[in-house]
């Protein structure tokens, strides 16, 4: 293959190095560069040494984008593995294959990728080795580490992994704080790139000539996630989240590390659908048919206690009532709707659950006022499901000893989907050593990436599916276990009600281009109400609520307001029971991060399309070209957009619903009033 050769040239190696198998121990020369490309030859990773250091850097049409970064890890017991290292020689492999998600934004995937491995090793010393490994495709890099089994390096502790990320030409950076209580929650920063302090990722850059650059992993399983700590100017290194344990990580080799990815494109919209390379770095299914994985549209007994109208605990105001779940019920069969969450219905919730650590929470015994046979037995003979909810108040032990059972019991109810929760500050994940004692870990750290697997496993073997909040990190494993459908991981709807400060407009112009680009988010849209606790005003307009369903992608998609709310806005409400909540197609239309973002979507096995559009605290007017239809075809679009007067500093009730005929060539005006937004449904027709 000649492209092979020229990439093997490239990087100053005989051509016979790509035949040879990689061995150990290998030949190391310090005077290399190994170079992969991209298929299109735009995008190239190149590793060297510097001064004995492993480097790597990334250029896209051979320019910058990763100016040389160092690499390393800090191990226990054994020190740096940095200094005195040379490179062996590379292997290469190339794949492009296509695959199909069971749900998704997309149902066809391609994977296109040049892959490179070398070995990393030391001079001197234990002469340890350690292999990376590039993946790179059209629209980004992934590189991760591969511990072989050797003699020096076989129970491997690492303090922490000293990957750089050294973000060539001045940039800009949206992101949240990492390493502090709230976890994932919290209203998005933007600043320069040279003012970030420590962040999640996704993090997004956008440089000065537009390029945009998002750095986050793929695959993380059995390691601790990383957050992005900034050095100096705009050089960034990963930082592991915590431990119990004296090191951060601790596994035995042999074992591969999770991808770092760095996803390129020329701006928002391109991000997002660059965006895929986290799911084509996942293995693929492990569970084999998985047809019993359903996308849901959801309602729950959930708002009111938001509200603070209806309470968790048990009581006057409790919420999980049998009453109250069969109304929910006859509501969702009304409607259409696939299931109802009924949270709070467990024993556990009284006193203070969040102070005493889910200490007492009984996964599979309910209060005396929820008779669980007689929900089920209604839901089903109404043909909905109820969706199962395990809050643990971050105390992932007790919920780890009791899984089984409470798998059983919501299996046994035919649950399709449980919502997990960990409601605790990041540090508070509760467990047990063998011992008895009390161990404390982090929401992101090695243990609870563990934990989630676990859940999410047990939960498979009953064919139930997980939407995990307070989670960690989207990574896509969905595309190995694609019964882990959702996550939270964002500040959600949840803030509109009792948030201080709430959401601002904003919020969901920079989640499409930052968290969403690690997979799908449980936001809970459609408070149709525009009414938090309190009475307080929700800042958006009720169009925008509904823009929301096709933005913000989950494949369980909830109607999160109370009934009553709906049957006050049945004009908003026709939308929310057509649009659908798995897709066949995605095309993000415009979108400037923190500004506005415009999806259209088709749906799974359908010919209708919906597009959604958001703007921040601006009133914008867009275009809108319908060139993502088939040509030459009709379609009848109805449009729910702000009315006159609207915008959340006018009336933000206010909205126009019309019907249009459009086809692949209609340029369509359309207005978003402050805080606004809008959406269309479109049915093939006239
Ligand atoms: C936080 C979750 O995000 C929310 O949806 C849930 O209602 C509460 N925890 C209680 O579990
Ligand atoms: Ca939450």
């Amino acid at each position: 293959m000649p492209r092979l050769r020229d990439i093997a040239r490239a990087g100053g190696l005989p051509f016979a190095a790509l035949a040879s198998a990689v061995a150990n121990p290998v030949a190391a020369r310090d005077d290399v560069t190994h170079k992969v490309c991209s298929p299109d030859e735009r995008i190239c990773f190149s590793l060297t040494t510097v001064d004995e250091i492993p480097t790597y850097s990334v250029t896209r049409d051979g320019q910058p984008v990763i100016a040389p970064s160092r690499l390393g890890f800090m191990l226990r017991g054994d020190g740096k593995f940095e200094h005195s290292t040379a490179l062996g020689d590379a292997t290469f492999a190339e794949a492009d294959r296509k695959w199909e998600q069971p749900w998704g934004e997309n149902r066809l995937m391609r994977e296109h990728y040049r892959e490179m491995r070398v070995p990393i090793v030391e001079l001197i010393g234990g002469k340890r080795r350690i292999d990376l490994i590039a993946r790179v495709f059209d629209t980004g890099v992934g590189f991760r580490f591969a511990f072989p089994d050797q003699e020096r390096l076989k129970d491997v502790r690492i303090d922490e992994e000293l990957t750089e990320f050294n973000i060539a030409g001045e940039a800009e950076a949206w992101w949240i704080t990492a390493g502090e209580w709230n976890r994932y929650e919290y209203l998005y920063n933007h600043t320069p790139a040279n003012q970030v302090g420590t962040a999640h990722t996704p993090i997004t850059f956008r440089r000065k000539d537009g390029l945009h650059i998002a750095i986050h992993e793929a695959a993380l399983v059995d390691y601790a996630a990383f957050w992005l700590q900034r050095i100096d100017g705009q050089r960034f290194r990963t930082r592991l989240s915590n431990s119990s344990e004296p090191s951060k990580v601790r596994r035995t080799a042999p074992f591969d590390t999770p991808w770092r990815t760095i996803i390129i494109a020329d701006d928002a919209p391109g991000l997002y659908a660059a965006a895929d390379i986290t799911l084509n770095l996942n293995e693929p299914n492990k569970l084999g048919d998985v047809s019993w994985v359903r996308p849901l549209k959801y309602i729950g007994i959930w708002w009111a206690m938001h509200l603070d109208q209806w309470s968790w605990n048990s009581g006057p105001k409790h919420g999980a009532t049998t009453a109250h779940a069969m109304q929910y019920i006859d509501f969702a069969a009304k409607h259409g709707f696939d299931a109802v969450l009924i949270e709070g219905w467990n024993v556990g919730w009284d006193g203070n659950w969040i102070g005493d650590h889910g200490r007492n929470f009984q996964f599979a015994k309910a209060y005396p006022d929820f008779d669980m046979d007689k929900v089920a037995a209604y839901a089903k003979a109404k043909g909905v499901a109820i969706m199962g909810h395990h809050e643990t108040a971050g105390n992932s032990g007790l919920y780890a000893e009791q899984l089984d059972a409470a798998m059983d019991y919501y299996a046994r109810y035919g649950v399709p989907s449980v919502k997990t929760g960990y409601v605790a500050d990041a540090g508070g994940v509760l467990h047990k050593d063998a011992a008895g004692n009390e161990i404390w870990d982090w929401h992101d750290g090695q243990w609870q990436s563990r934990h989630h697997l676990e859940v999410v496993l047990a939960a498979a073997k009953r064919h139930i599916s997980i939407n995990a909040h307070e989670p960690i990190k989207d990574t896509g494993l969905r595309r190995t276990y694609p019964n882990w459908v959702s996550r939270e991981g964002a500040r959600g709807m949840e803030y509109q009600a009792w948030g201080d400060p709430p959401n601002p407009p904003e919020h969901e112009t920079n989640l499409a281009f930052t968290r969403m680009l690690a997979g799908p988010m449980d936001f809970t849209p459609g408070i149709v109400s525009l009414t938090g606790k309190g009475g307080r005003a929700v800042p958006s307009t009720l169009a925008r609520q509904l823009a929301n369903y096709v933005v913000i992608y989950s494949p369980v998609q909830m109607a999160a307001d109370l009934p009553e709310n709906y049957a006050k806005h049945l004009d908003a409400f026709e939308f929310i029971k057509r649009v659908p909540a798995d897709w066949e197609r995605t095309r993000v239309l415009a979108g400037a991060i923190g500004d506005y973002a415009v999806f259209a979507r088709q749906r799974r096995g359908g010919q209708d399309w919906y597009v959604g559009g958001v703007t921040d605290e601006q009133a914008r007017e867009l275009t809108l070209d319908f060139g993502f239809l088939p040509a030459g075809k009709s379609y009848r679009a109805k449009i729910w957009r702000d009315g006159p007067g609207g915008g959340i500093g006018g009336d933000r009730f206010a909205m126009t619903v019309e019907e249009k005929t459009v086809t692949a060539t209609t340029k369509l005006p359309i207005r978003m009033e402050a805080g606004g937004g809008f959406a269309i449904a479109l049915t093939p027709g006239r």
